[in-house]
């Protein structure tokens, strides 16, 4: 386990934990929140730039020749150079697309490139394994445009030996292939993908590849453009910042070539009761009044994000997260699906006599958050023959109470079964 540099200090600059202690029978129950998987908790930077955009700055962007509209602008651009540089250096801000969240970057994407990419005899692959906001996307895509959609599917049935079939994703990706797409970690086994390996395979075909980074984003610092890629998106609620607003970034070509998704005010070069015509470059996808403070909000948690180190922030969640599967496999009744490569910051579980639900109600009453159910992805689900699994899933602010809380809150819960 890598040891983690990361103060106990940074659990008090999240205020959530402050003011959701449980008071019970004199008893002080601490708020273990271990669903940051789902949406991460706010860091007090975050919440204070919000705060004082609304107070002093707020404006509509781009529309306003008066003071507020100018600074809101500012800050709005401002942000975008942040993101370029949080994705990697070979990333301009003309490539960043504000949307509302990495679910609308996937549609956006996937119905472009069926639009400009795909006919009859074109195939998309991505893995079975996928968050449905990466999937059906897809499958509505190849339903209208008439093509194919190939899954790759998972080699074993948990732990280390559930991993992404690459053997058969060398067999699926063809010449035919236009567009490969998949997650970069997995939302529910927390596995990291081989996207280099994928990449390489489908750059060999000159297939597009498009990385869902919605929980890699947070931790895992590499510059995928430089690797590759030609587009990804990622959600700035899973990396302490707000929620209502998400991250396309494109190449430069990708975004010259695909059409508007969304059409209204702020996307056009002209209109005339005869027809319209697209501005260039990401305000083509930016139609309406964007999400505003939501950027400045963004821009805050990236600045926290980029000073703690997102390599910090991973070896803490990582030696946390291995530590819970060790201690948790031990109680009798567990059975554990994700890896144990001690790289995942998200462990998913279930106990075999007591249903999910229940189990995260259970430990609901202890004030611990843990996520039980599909985490939306029913094909998945389906092939570890469950029907629901619990999800623990540790962040920057996560620590080793939340761990002895947790294990004793379940090992109270198996005692009663
Ligand atoms: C892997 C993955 N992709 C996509 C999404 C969708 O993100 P959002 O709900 O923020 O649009 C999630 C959310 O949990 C996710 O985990």
């Amino acid at each position: 386990m890598k040891a983690t540099k990361l103060g106990s200090h940074i659990r008090n600059e999240f205020p959530i934990f402050q003011n959701n202690k449980k008071i019970e029978d004199g008893q002080t129950k601490p708020f273990s929140y271990l669903d940051s998987a789902v949406s991460a908790q706010k860091h007090e930077s975050v919440i204070k730039a919000m705060t004082h955009h609304l107070e002093y700055d707020y404006g509509s962007v781009h529309r306003g020749a008066y003071g507020v509209s100018i600074r809101s602008s500012q800050m709005y651009e401002n942000t975008r150079i942040k993101v370029a540089n949080f994705i990697g250096k070979s990333v301009k801000p003309e490539q960043i697309v504000y949307t509302r969240g990495a679910t609308e970057s996937l549609n956006i994407l996937a119905s472009g490139i069926g639009e400009e990419f795909l006919n009859e005899n074109s195939r998309i692959v991505i893995p079975a394994a996928e968050h449905h906001a990466n999937l059906i996307p897809w499958q509505q895509v190849a339903l209208r445009k008439n093509c194919e959609l190939a899954y790759i599917s998972f080699e074993g049935k948990s732990g280390d030996k559930l991993k992404l079939n690459l053997s058969e994703a060398k067999k699926l990706i063809t010449k035919n292939t236009k567009v490969v797409s998949l997650a970069h970690v997995g939302n529910v086994l927390g596995q990291i993908n081989p996207i280099h390996e994928i990449i390489e395979i489908a750059k060999k075909v000159d297939a597009l590849v498009i990385l869902d980074c919605a929980q890699s984003m947070t931790c895992i610092d590499e510059d995928l453009f430089a690797l590759g890629a030609d587009a990804i998106a990622f959600s700035p609620h899973k990396i302490y910042g707000p929620s209502g607003i998400g991250v396309l970034a494109m190449s430069k070509e990708l975004m010259e070539r695909l059409p508007p998704f969304t059409f209204g005010g702020a996307m056009i070069s002209d209109v005339t009761l005869e027809g319209s015509q697209w501005t260039s470059g990401p305000a083509k996808f930016e139609a309406g009044t964007p999400p505003i403070t939501e950027t400045v909000g963004l821009g805050a948690a990236i600045d926290w994000v980029a000073k703690v180190g997102k390599q910090n922030i991973h070896d803490h969640a990582a030696a946390l997260a291995s530590e819970f599967l060790n201690k948790i496999q031990e109680i009798q009744d567990i059975e554990v699906f994700s890896p144990s490569t001690g790289q995942e910051t998200i462990i998913s579980f279930r106990h075999k006599k007591i249903h999910a639900h229940d189990l995260a109600t259970i430990l609901d009453a202890d004030n611990i958050a843990m996520r039980a159910g599909h985490h939306c992805a029913w094909p998945l689900i389906r092939f570890l023959g469950v029907d629901a699994l619990v999800r623990c899933s540790f962040a920057a602010y996560s620590d080793k109470d939340d761990i002895e809380i947790a294990l004793a809150a379940i090992k109270k819960a198996s005692n009663i079964t």
